[in-house]
């Protein structure tokens, strides 16, 4: 028997602590959010993907009446960036959200499961580690790969 140990390191910075490059992701996921469609959660997300050439894409959330059929902020711009310029991969994310009150998370807000699995195929499709702010008001968790936040998770490699 034996114990397999994960360990995974989170960077904190204060939004003025935050580099230019990282500030300007920030500030296209903040705009994203405002065009959000969520009717029915009233939570509004937006993610930001920087592209290696600098460009940057934004998504929100879509959602629908059929509720499985919506789709989060963060898959929303990957897929976007990867159809629109699929030979540029994809450097850094960054996703923020507002609360039914209109109001930006305190905390920093976390991708679901599915989002994890698409920005892990990202990453693998990249060749290189994709890196991940979480904004909150409190604080930006910065992570320096998906797989950190997808520990021993399902990729190519197992088919
Ligand atoms: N949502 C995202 O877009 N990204 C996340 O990281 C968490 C959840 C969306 C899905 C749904 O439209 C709403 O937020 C409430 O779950």
């Amino acid at each position: 028997m034996k114990t397999i140990e994960l360990h995974i390191s989170v960077l904190v910075k204060k939004e003025a602590e935050l580099t230019s490059e990282e500030l300007r992701l920030l500030d296209e996921a903040r705009r994203a959010t405002y065009r959000s469609y969520a009717p029915y959660s009233h939570f509004s997300v937006g993610a930001a993907v920087e592209l290696t050439d600098g460009t940057i894409v934004s998504g929100s959330n879509q959602e629908n009446a059929a509720y499985p059929s919506g789709l989060c902020a963060e898959r929303t711009a990957v897929f976007y960036a990867n159809s629109r310029y699929p030979e540029q991969p994809i450097r850094r994310i960054c996703i923020v959200a507002r609360n039914t009150e209109g109001q930006f998370l305190q905390r920093p807000i976390s991708p679901c499961g599915a989002c994890r699995q698409v920005l892990l195929e990202a990453e693998q499709r990249a060749k290189n580690a994709i890196e991940v702010l979480l904004y909150g008001t409190d604080g930006v968790y910065i992570i320096s790969s998906i797989k950190d936040l997808l520990p021993l998770g399902f990729d190519e490699s197992f088919l």
